[in-house]
């Protein structure tokens, strides 16, 4: 079975970023990830709008955006209106999720929530009906390159299980971590989009490595 590849582009060189973006355009990636982080909700600041805006420039493929920020519905209106495709925000980051769901299904892009590891999948419950993709973390966020954390493989079982069970539509994106060793598992367990940073972009040819994990 095949699987939706989204390139973390946090991953890539920023001093050619047209290049490095080139290439994923190319590829047979499916989307870009965009990692936004604020310093406050993760311990370290990636990039904002004028890069989101930059890429969008640089591609037609879906940008899947990856919010990891505090108050996002402050933010988001200027993430749709500067063309994200897929706006992921966490559960952890907001009181505010169902307005924020509704506002990103009002200009009819996808909606799509981000899990830490240390959250109950259970707190997914209310919203999993309503949203286009839960984003399950395989590492604390912050950083690309860190070691996948081995419970995710039950977690995403369990949350397969609460996707099926409430007939949501959900898609399944796992997020950190994802490399050569870990994708079949993921695959087989449920995973419908694989995150790759690192692996991609530490590879010799993006191309093999994209393949590889399709
Ligand atoms: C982590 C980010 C991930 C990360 C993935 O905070 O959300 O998207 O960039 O990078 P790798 O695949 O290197 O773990
Ligand atoms: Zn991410």
């Amino acid at each position: 079975m095949s699987v939706k590849v989204s390139p973390s582009i946090l991953a890539a060189d920023f001093a050619n970023l047209s290049l490095e973006c080139s290439k994923i355009d190319k590829s047979n990636a499916d989307w870009f990830h965009l990692d936004v982080m604020d310093g406050l909700f993760v311990p370290n600041i990636s990039f904002g709008m004028p890069v989101v805006r930059t890429i969008r420039k640089l591609t037609k493929k879906p940008l899947d955006v990856h919010l990891m920020i505090i108050e996002p519905e402050k933010y988001v209106t200027e993430f749709i209106n500067i063309g994200s495709d897929i706006i992921t925000v966490h559960i952890e980051a907001t009181n505010n999720l169902n307005q924020i769901i509704d506002k990103i299904h009002e200009s009819s892009i996808k909606a799509g929530i981000a899990i830490n590891p240390e959250t109950p999948i259970s707190d997914l419950k209310e919203y999993i009906k309503k949203v286009d993709l839960i984003c399950l973390m395989g590492v604390n966020p912050g950083f690309a390159g860190q070691k996948f954390i081995e419970s995710t493989h039950e977690r995403l079982k369990e949350l397969k299980q609460l996707i099926i069970s409430s007939g949501s539509n959900a898609l399944i994106e796992v997020d950190g971590g994802v490399n050569k060793d870990n994708f079949q598992d993921l695959k087989s367990n449920g995973a419908d989009v694989l995150v790759a940073g690192s692996y991609i972009f530490n590879s010799p040819d993006y191309n093999i490595a994209i393949d590889a994990l399709k």
